[in-house]
């Protein structure tokens, strides 16, 4: 190889190099999870807050175990309470609802 080739050789590497880099990063930036979150406050003000108020003041009895509590939720057995079980809320969902009336509770 001449050294001239070399040179060649050499600029054509470091014409490469940006878009290595380019390829690296944005493959850093593709989300790691496409899972939506799930926003347990909005859930809460648009189907509970009518009858649990604001701030999960009315009819909620934070002192009760998550299980309980998760069971109300899913299944009622409460008379004025709906079942949202069959309204599509799932368990991890009843249990982020929970969670945030506690945390709307503790304020
Ligand atoms: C139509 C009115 C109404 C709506 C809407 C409603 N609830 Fe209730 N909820 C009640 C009533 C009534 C009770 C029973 C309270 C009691 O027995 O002390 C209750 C009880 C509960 C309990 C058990 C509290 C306890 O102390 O035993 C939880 C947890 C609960 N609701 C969560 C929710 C969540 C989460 C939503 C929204 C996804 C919701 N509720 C929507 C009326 C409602």
């Amino acid at each position: 190889m001449t050294s001239k080739q070399i040179k060649l050789k050499l600029a054509a590497i470091l014409c490469m190099l940006p878009l290595l880099a380019l390829v690296v990063l944005n493959s850093r930036t593709v989300p790691t999870s496409t899972a939506q979150e799930f926003d347990a406050a909005a859930v809460f003000k648009a189907k509970c807050t009518m009858c649990h108020g604001q701030k999960a003041e009315r009819k909620f009895d934070a002192s009760k175990s998550d299980d309980e509590l998760l069971q109300i939720v899913l299944k009622s057995g409460k008379p004025g309470m709906p079942a949202f079980e069959t309204k599509g809320i799932t368990e991890e969902q009843a249990k982020a609802i929970i969670a945030h009336m506690k945390s709307l509770h503790q304020q």
